[in-house]
């Protein structure tokens, strides 16, 4: 297994998987846990998680189609696909069964994957995230950013949604994190960001099948994520039986980079929990 560092600039191992070229990065080793980005950023977001977790865990994180070093597919590319995508790279890397963790986008890949292979999730991370489908205005934003991206780039993007992403205090005092959120948005390429945001737009809409979920769930939300609020995640935590929730104070969107050591405490303990 390769012992990459993951810094902001390392290159993934890549392979292709189910005809496209898929970036990850593969650390440590004992039970597997697999860590999904949100949107538009890339694995880089998981730095401080992986550094964390390695030293007793197996980390998979790859880079979902149309962001980091993946390829960009044409056409929308949705939670289902780059959940098969997450199953060809677990098949090829001979991991049968793992902790499946994802922050906002990453959450719907998460719910996506439990829906196709439930046995194959030990545990279930849901941070900043909602089971909710997009209602018609949200679907029509989408097409309107999509066509945003194509037209104009990403920094447009990265300007609207910087704000909604983290919360008033990361933006006030933790200019490192401010700037690292930026660069993984204008990392991303405009098609790969308008294949994505197609791709989230047509996504099922997952709260009725919350209660179906039998697997330990760990839920996280920053107290102050504004775009999937605190009481998204108390509605999964209300339908998912068993499930924990944890708010991490002051946090916005990205409650991982914005109170990392908050979340590392709740998900190392979390899966100690599990695993004990
Ligand atoms: C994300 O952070 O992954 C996105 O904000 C999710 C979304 O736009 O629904």
């Amino acid at each position: 297994m390769a012992q990459f560092s993951i810094a902001h600039s390392t290159k993934g191992t890549k392979k292709v998987l189910r005809g496209i070229e898929i970036a990850y990065d593969d650390v440590g080793s004992g039970p597997s846990v697999v860590l999904l980005h949100g949107f538009p950023f890339n694995r880089s977001m998981w730095r401080e998680q992986v550094e964390e977790l390695r030293q007793n865990h197996r980390i998979i994180v790859p880079d979902l189609r149309g962001h980091g070093e993946s390829a960009v597919t044409p056409g929308p590319a949705t939670m289902e696909s780059m959940a098969l995508d997450v199953a060809a790279l677990l098949e090829t890397l001979n991991i049968s069964r793992a902790t499946i963790a994802g922050l906002s986008m990453g959450g719907y890949v998460a719910l996506a994957f439990y829906r196709l292979f439930p046995l194959r999730v030990r545990s279930l991370v849901l941070a900043d995230t909602r089971p909710q489908e997009d209602t018609e205005e949200a679907k029509q934003a989408r097409e309107q950013q999509a066509e945003k991206a194509l037209k104009e780039g990403m920094e447009g993007i990265a300007d609207a949604m910087l704000p909604k992403l983290l919360s008033p205090e990361t933006v006030a005092e933790r200019p490192e994190v401010v700037r690292r959120v930026r660069e993984m948005i204008v990392g991303t390429e405009p098609e790969g960001a308008a294949s994505v945001l197609r791709g989230m737009a047509v996504r099922k809409d997952n709260t009725s099948f919350l209660s179906r979920i039998i697997a330990p769930t760990l839920i996280l939300v920053g107290s102050k994520d504004a775009l999937t609020p605190v009481a998204d995640s108390e509605l999964m935590h209300r339908e998912i039986g068993g499930s924990r929730l944890r708010i991490m104070e002051g946090a916005g969107h990205v409650s991982n980079l914005e109170r990392s050591e908050d979340f590392n405490r709740e998900l190392v303990k979390f899966i100690n929990d599990v695993e004990a």
